[in-house]
């Protein structure tokens, strides 16, 4: 009793403190069990970076031999010309309608429709080629507006659209600087954000995993993937439980990488209603390099339009059903820390569409990221260090959600200002899923009961969450307060030759990699030093190579031990080409 008397005082003092600091900007969260420290959106260390302009060209496309509106394909005669196309005789296109039969790598092409001046769009899915005596000029693909299976739901309602929209390697600070139009409207709107979202491991996998299946991506890749193909029954994905409550599902992303791509494993079917990726993997055929991932462009159009575009017509197509959608940006902000800028007005065009709509009225709204950047001259400073463990995630309820469900919703405010996790999306998708467990009586008694390790974020986080209490390594682990303990020399290369030995460990029985040595020390400190361990981070450049590595090492007495992976913060590029072991490309210089 007693002890549980002087916990509640410590907690209220420090929700005060917490206030008056977080204000001024020293910490962005400050709490029994986690203390991160605050930067402002652009700190001296980071302004030249962020002064660079986007590395993205604009899209252009000089070669047009076809063209579209909403509902036909015709041909530009005018374009004739630089196509060379002397005798019209000769001139024909074909309209094929596409889809993807029982998985994504079964894409099924209908017969050719010929046409040589104007055909109606009938499918959502086209491929166009234009031929000259008997030889193709042209192809393209478009997408139209013609979802054919929409299942009809009905509403509860006490029931909301679930709206995921991810963007590729996006920390909160990141996208307020970048993203300056879209941040301020949902400001407006009163969006919630959560300022303590920790990552939970290195890429998008292992971030995306926990909120898409509530379990880790080592489990999954361990319990789950048979040869390389997921079984989605065994570990099963959150749109699959929506789709057991009757919602419509899609899924879609702007890149072959993103969201499930074909990576690391495949999925055995069509994982959801409308599925924006069988087309996207098509396209690839366009480019010359069709193993990149990123290409920003298709003809004049920024592919990741095309995702914008594609959600906003589900959204119309879907009004009176509901929807659980997910959808990931990747194209652009994978690649440059500054390349987001170009996305602000699309994003907020399209988000101020849904609102006029009234679709945000009766939509959960989730905008969120994986990490933020992870390589590049911003992860070598301090604020992008941190940043890189703090990703993006913004959360816009209905005004009619806030009055329905006042406990949930003063929760999830009070969580703002708690250390979060991926774990906790999930927890909370699980929640918006069966709204019962929403209501006031509901959360009250589940209050009572609540995890430290995770929860929902319509729940009481608790203060003395810290990342152990909710599995993150320390090196991924934003919760420093500012401690930073410049270390003797000594001690300086001992911890960093103890990092570049652990990385060889990893590269042992590959012996197509050269085994790295110590070529550079950037910085060691000791950032934790309790009476049991000692906690340094360390960031160093190894020969050959170059590989510039960002590691935790923890000395517990005599044992020293990494904490989670060791992080590449520059470019590998092809010096790996010699593995296939994601894990191991990081490490790899090939011999
Ligand atoms: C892209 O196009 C816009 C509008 O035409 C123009 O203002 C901008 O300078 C262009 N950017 C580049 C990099 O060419
Ligand atoms: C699209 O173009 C076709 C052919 O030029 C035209 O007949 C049709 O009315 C146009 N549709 C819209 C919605 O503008
Ligand atoms: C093409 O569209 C027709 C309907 O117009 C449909 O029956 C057929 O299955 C589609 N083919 C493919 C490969 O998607
Ligand atoms: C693309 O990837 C495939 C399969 O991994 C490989 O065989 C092919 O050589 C790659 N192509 C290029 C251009 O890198
Ligand atoms: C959406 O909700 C707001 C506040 O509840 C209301 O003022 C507005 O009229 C609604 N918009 C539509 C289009 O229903
Ligand atoms: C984390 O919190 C748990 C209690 O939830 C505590 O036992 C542990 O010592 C804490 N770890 C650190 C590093 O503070
Ligand atoms: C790697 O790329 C460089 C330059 O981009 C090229 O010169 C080299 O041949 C490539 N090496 C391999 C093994 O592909």
């Amino acid at each position: 009793m007693r002890f549980s008397l002087v916990t509640f005082c410590i907690l209220v003092v420090v929700t005060k403190e917490t206030i008056a600091e977080i204000s001024s900007g020293v910490f962005t969260i400050h709490t029994e069990g986690c203390t991160i420290p605050g930067f402002p959106g652009v700190s001296e260390s980071i302004k030249s970076i962020m002064d660079a302009p986007p590395a993205i060209r604009n899209c252009t496309s000089s070669r047009q031999l076809v063209t579209t509106n909403s509902t036909h394909i015709w041909v530009l005669r005018e374009a004739f010309y630089s196509y060379d196309v002397f005798r019209e005789d000769t001139f024909y296109c074909c309209y094929k309608n596409f889809s993807a039969v029982g998985n994504i790598e079964n894409i099924v092409y209908s017969d050719c429709e010929e046409f040589s001046n104007v055909i109606p769009a009938k499918h959502e899915f086209v491929h166009i080629e234009c031929f000259h005596l008997d030889g193709v000029i042209f192809r393209d693909f478009f997408i139209f507006n013609r979802h054919e299976t929409v299942t009809p739901n009905r509403f509860r309602s006490e029931e909301y659209n679930i709206l995921v929209l991810g963007i590729e390697s996006m920390s909160r600070l990141n996208f307020h600087r970048t993203m300056p139009h879209t941040s301020e409207f949902l400001k407006q709107k009163g969006v919630i954000e959560l300022l303590g979202y920790n990552k939970v491991g290195d890429n998008s996998y292992p971030n995306l995993f926990p909120v898409l299946t509530g379990l880790s991506f080592d489990y999954v890749k361990q319990s789950c993937v048979h040869g390389s193909v997921m079984n989605n029954d065994q570990c099963k994905f959150i749109w699959d439980k929506f789709k057991d409550k009757g919602y419509n599902t899609a899924l879609g992303s702007d890149s072959t990488a993103g969201l499930l791509g074909n990576y690391e494993y495949s999925l055995p079917s069509i994982p959801t209603d409308f599925y924006l990726q069988p087309f996207i993997f098509e396209t690839r055929k366009l480019f010359t390099n069709q193993n990149y991932s990123y290409h920003s462009c298709k003809g004049s159009k920024y592919f990741y339009r095309l995702l914008l575009d594609y959600i906003y017509s589900l959204t119309q197509n879907l009004k009176s059903n509901k929807l659980f959608g997910m959808f990931w940006e990747e194209s652009i902000s994978h690649e440059n820390v500054n390349n987001p800028r170009i996305m602000d007005e699309s994003y907020y065009k399209l988000l101020s569409n849904l609102d006029q709509d009234g679709y945000l009225n009766k939509t959960i709204l989730i905008l969120l990221s994986d990490h933020g950047m992870r390589w590049g001259r911003i992860v070598l400073t301090k604020q992008g260090r941190l940043e890189e463990r703090l990703p993006l995630l913004a959360i816009l309820l209905p005004e009619e959600f806030k009055s329905r469900y006042k406990l949930a919703y003063k929760n999830i405010e009070n969580n703002v200002n708690r250390l979060t996790s991926p774990y906790d999306i999930y927890e909370s998708l699980l929640d918006l899923m069966d709204p019962d467990r929403l209501e006031d009586n509901v959360i009250g008694s589940r209050s009572k009961s609540a995890s430290v390790s995770r929860s929902s974020l319509f729940l009481p986080i608790p203060a003395i969450r810290n990342c152990s209490s909710i599995g993150v390594a320390e090196h991924w682990c934003a919760c420093r307060g500012g401690v930073n303990i410049k270390v003797g020399s000594k001690a300086k290369t001992f911890v960093a030759n103890k990092l570049v030995a652990q990385i060889n460990k990893l590269l042992m029985g590959y012996s197509q990699c050269h085994k790295l040595i110590l070529k550079n020390i950037y910085d060691v400190h000791l950032v934790e030093n309790d009476q049991k361990l000692r906690v340094y981070t360390a960031r160093v450049k190894t020969k050959p190579g170059g590989g510039i590595y960002d590691g935790t090492v923890i000395q517990d007495g005599t044992h020293w031990v990494i904490s989670g992976t060791v992080s590449r913060l520059n470019l590998y590029r092809n010096q790996s080409y010699c593995v296939n072991n994601a894990a191991i490309k990081m490490y790899c210089y090939c011999v």
